[in-house]
């Protein structure tokens, strides 16, 4: 859909801003240009629509190479939005919409039905909005505004160079979930420059990071988190989305209703309690929920015939155990040297807290991604 070839940009006697980009945006995706000021990625972004010509390379869109297309006919298919939002003080939100429809000589019955969609998409009722002005509408609405005047004229692509980050969190927020709706519904191919990698992480098909006028990774968000190229990655992730998890005590992430049993029970008792509970290893405990050992479904099978025991008879005494309180990486690393698939967590006086498995793991720690 939208192609680079070897684009690089020198502004007027400075200094090469882009370095050779080679990047290709596929048809409906919505990919991300992230990276730190100054970094290319304007430049990059309004060498779509030509507001910036390449001094070397080539941009094809849909095969065409663009330079060879008139700019204006080029910019009426391809939608924009600024941060500065940009709609004209002027002229009320339908006729701001209305804009780009109108140039493109559009049916009038056809636009207009079309501006009173996205504005309930958005959640701006037109009989309400409609004929207001910009300057009566909140800064998030006007955004709103902006993002569907992109739409209106039905491009086919969308450029959108950091259109929420003059909102406060809460309106960024949303406008970044009505925007991920919005794309499920229109499926453009939109070109989105941020610098917020939590936004980017959110929004996009793909994220491609980029660092002093060069690309250092393109890829999906989840393979940029799971495998960031470099240590500029890393950081840019952000340190924190890393190591939160070193901040995670084994109680977060602990099963803290274990099956238990007390220590003086029967073997077959035990047994079905494995059965019930779909569980291979049963934490035995004391009257005062001491936790004094644990069986396992081996341990039960191999002893089983002997009637006169009880649980405390066969159980395995010396077990690794946990104190609430550790880290789970420390807890990890536990389980590592032992080679355990579970490790049981107790409180100060041994009284048994819960149990951290492989499972319970993976879940806390997908809960924080
Ligand atoms: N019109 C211009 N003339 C000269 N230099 C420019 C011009 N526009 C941008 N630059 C320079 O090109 C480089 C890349 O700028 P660009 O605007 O693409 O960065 P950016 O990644 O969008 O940064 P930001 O996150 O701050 O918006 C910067 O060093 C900038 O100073
Ligand atoms: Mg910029």
């Amino acid at each position: 859909m939208i192609q680079f070839k070897n684009v690089t940009k020198k502004y007027k006697n400075g200094n090469l801003v882009l370095k050779g980009i080679n990047l290709e945006i596929k048809e409906g995706e919505l990919i991300t240009l992230i990276g730190p000021s100054g970094c290319g990625k304007t430049t990059t972004m309004k060498m779509i629509n030509r507001l910036v010509e390449p001094t070397s390379g080539q941009i094809l869109v849909d095969g065409k190479d663009i330079s060879k297309i008139d700019p204006v006919e080029l910019r009426r298919n391809i939608g924009y939005v600024i941060q500065q939002i940009g709609l004209f003080p002027h002229m009320n939100i339908k006729n701001n919409i209305a804009v780009v429809p109108k140039l493109k000589k559009m049916e009038k019955s056809s636009y207009e039905k079309r501006i009173e969609q996205l504005m309930e998409m958005v959640g701006l009722h037109p009989e309400q909005y409609s004929e207001r002005y910009p300057s009566e509408l909140s800064g998030g609405q006007q955004q709103r505004i902006g993002v569907i005047r992109a739409l209106a004229a039905e491009p086919s692509i969308i450029l959108m160079d950091e259109p929420f980050s003059a909102l406060d969190p809460i309106s960024r927020d949303q406008l970044q979930d009505e925007l991920i709706r919005l794309q499920v519904e229109v499926k453009k191919t939109i070109v989105f420059v941020s610098h917020d990698m939590d936004e980017a992480l959110k929004i996009a098909d793909r994220i491609v990071i980029m660092k002093g006028g060069e690309i250092i990774q393109s890829d999906t968000p989840d393979r940029i988190i799971r495998r960031p190229k470099n240590d500029f990655v890393r950081n840019f992730i952000g340190e924190n989305r890393m190591n939160e998890s070193e901040n995670l005590m084994v109680e977060d992430v602990m099963v803290a209703n274990p099956v238990t049993v007390f220590l003086t029970r029967g073997l077959a008792h035990g047994a079905k309690l494995m059965k019930q509970y779909r569980v291979n290893t049963l934490l035995v405990t004391d009257q005062h929920r001491i936790l004094k050992g644990i069986v396992t479904k081996e341990m039960l099978e191999e002893q089983y015939r002997n009637e006169d025991l009880t649980l405390q008879d066969i159980m395995k005494a010396d077990i690794v155990r946990v104190q609430i309180g550790t880290s789970v990486v420390d807890t990890v690393e536990i389980m590592k040297q032992h080679g355990l698939n579970s490790v049981a967590v107790v409180q100060g006086n041994g009284q048994l807290a819960g149990l951290v498995t492989n499972s319970s793991l993976i879940d806390a720690l997908l809960k924080q991604m």
